[in-house]
């Protein structure tokens, strides 16, 4: 992956930054995006104390424009896009789907969902001038699976692998592999959020994992970077499960 421009959005914090620092250890340059602008420089910090090479630009995938000059800005920044993780996410509310409020609804799937098909919207257009490239996206095993009281995230994530395998279907031929992760319940922020840090909630997470145990954001990072690899040359449209065995029964 030397000298590979390698983009990822969601890196300020968890399973982002973690894959952005691992790309940058493998000699990509990496782009680092996010809303969140201090946790985003913090990323690039890091890379750059490991002797990488990354740039913040900040973007809201949500918005339009704003992915468009993200994109843009990574090919004048870089001269042109390799690999994208299309990672930002949110988990909304929980509520069940009666409850679920339509602000909820509107700001889940414009992240998760839209924001994802606007990254690939974008990136491709570059990666074809460039003769090829691969993207993963972020899904969760509440795209595989239902998700009781996260009606919207678990359509959302639902609607990326169906995103992820169209596209896969449009850009075989043209040397673009599009994948997508479908995480388990990781150690970040979002699980912080999610359990209001009450350890009862983490232990009982925990025991829905065969493995019994939460996974680690570098455990994410490590499959997005095979699937980035020639190593996974004939791998394309496929939601990769990465959870301890959560959705194996
Ligand atoms: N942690 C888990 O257990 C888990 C499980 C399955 C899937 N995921 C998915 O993994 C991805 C990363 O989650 P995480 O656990 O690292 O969460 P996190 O909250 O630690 O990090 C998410 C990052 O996305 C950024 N973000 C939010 N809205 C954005 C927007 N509109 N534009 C750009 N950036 C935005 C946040 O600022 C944050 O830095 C998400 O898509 C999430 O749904 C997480």
């Amino acid at each position: 992956m030397k000298g590979k421009v390698a983009l990822i959005t969601g890196a300020a914090a968890g399973i982002g930054r973690a894959t952005a620092i691992a790309f940058a250890q493998k000699g990509a340059r990496v782009v680092v995006s996010d809303v969140n602008a201090a946790g985003g420089k913090e990323t690039v910090d890091l890379i750059e104390e490991g002797g990488g090479t990354a740039m913040f630009l900040r973007a809201d995938v949500a918005d339009a424009e704003s992915v468009a000059a993200l994109v843009s800005g990574t090919v004048d920044a870089f001269g042109g896009l390799d690999f994208a993780f299309n990672n930002a996410g949110i988990e909304g509310e929980a509520a069940s789907t009666t409850e679920c409020s339509g602000e909820n609804w509107d700001r889940v799937i414009a992240i998760n969902l839209t924001g994802v098909w606007l990254c690939m919207k974008h990136e491709i257009p570059v990666m074809l001038e460039r003769g090829g490239g691969v993207i993963v996206n972020c899904a969760s095993i509440a795209g595989v699976v239902g998700y009781a009281t996260m009606p919207a995230y678990t359509a959302s994530k639902h609607g990326v692998i169906g995103l992820t395998r169209t596209a896969a279907l449009e850009y075989a031929k043209q040397n673009i592999r599009v994948n997508a992760i479908c995480p388990g319940v990781i150690e970040t922020e979002m699980i912080e959020r999610f359990t209001h840090g009450d350890p009862e909630r983490r232990s009982e997470l925990r025991e829905g994992v065969p493995v019994g145990r939460l996974g680690r954001s570098e455990e994410i990072a490590s499959a997005v970077l095979w699937l980035c690899a020639d190593d996974s040359a004939f791998v394309t449209g496929h939601p990769l499960v990465i959870d301890g065995g959560h959705v194996a029964g």
